[in-house]
């Protein structure tokens, strides 16, 4: 018999909401309940794609609206091969950022729609969960200061919030909320019961194609 497959798990979230601290736990979770999984964030910057969008986001170099865009869902896509790989393995993953960030971003910017911001990453691997870490501004604002990469505004993160609530409206993909003003703990006993879940119900079904 064919070995069960791992499930595609997905964080988003709004700036400070713990995204990266909460995949890390949830990772280590995992592996101590013997289910093997492993942590991947994007944009993986990597890669010589990744790079680009690195130098970008840093502001050391300026590149075109719809290019930039295009590299982002270039950079899952040169993932896919190794994520389908770890996932017939039985391997979970913990992406931290996928496809929906990429559309949340660059929808937030002038003359961006959804409809067009979705199109390149069509037909990706589809999580079988994405969970969305919810944070109000002010819950955000008391846990410090925004960095100093692009998009990194309350402006334009407010603009980036909203476009994420509009892609929560797909009942295709299977969103969950997280309340992340709670503590750690108990963000991270949250987003535990949701994976197991997944997990569970995941290595039955095949891999879904992202927006089709
Ligand atoms: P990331 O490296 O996860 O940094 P952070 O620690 O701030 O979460 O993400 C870098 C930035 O890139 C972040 O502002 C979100 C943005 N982004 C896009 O614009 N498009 C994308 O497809 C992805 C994955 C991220």
């Amino acid at each position: 018999m064919a070995s069960k497959r791992g499930a595609l798990i997905v964080l988003e979230g709004v700036d400070k909401a713990g995204k990266t601290t909460q995949c890390k736990r949830l990772v280590q979770a995992l592996q101590q309940s013997g289910r093997p999984a492993e942590v991947m964030r994007f944009p993986d910057r990597t890669t010589t794609i990744g790079q680009l969008i690195s130098s970008y986001l840093e502001k050391k170099s300026d590149l075109e609206d719809h290019t930039v865009h295009l590299l982002f869902s270039a950079n899952r896509w040169e993932l896919v091969p190794t994520m389908k790989k770890k996932l017939e393995q039985g391997i979970t993953l913990v992406v931290d950022r996928y496809a929906f960030s990429g559309v949340a971003f660059t929808s937030a910017k002038p003359g961006f729609c959804l409809d067009w911001c979705m199109k390149p990453d069509v037909g990706l691997p589809k999580p079988d969960l994405v969970m969305f870490l919810k944070l109000s501004p002010a819950d955000a604002a008391l846990r410090g200061q925004f960095g100093e990469e692009r998009y990194e505004t309350s402006a334009f993160q407010k603009v980036v919030q909203q476009r994420f609530d509009e892609l929560m409206k797909d009942t295709s993909v299977n969103w969950q909320v997280i309340d992340a003003s709670q503590n750690i703990d108990g963000v991270h006993n949250n987003i535990m019961d949701h994976s197991l879940n997944a997990i569970n119900t995941a290595q039955n079904l095949p891999l879904g194609e992202l927006w089709k």
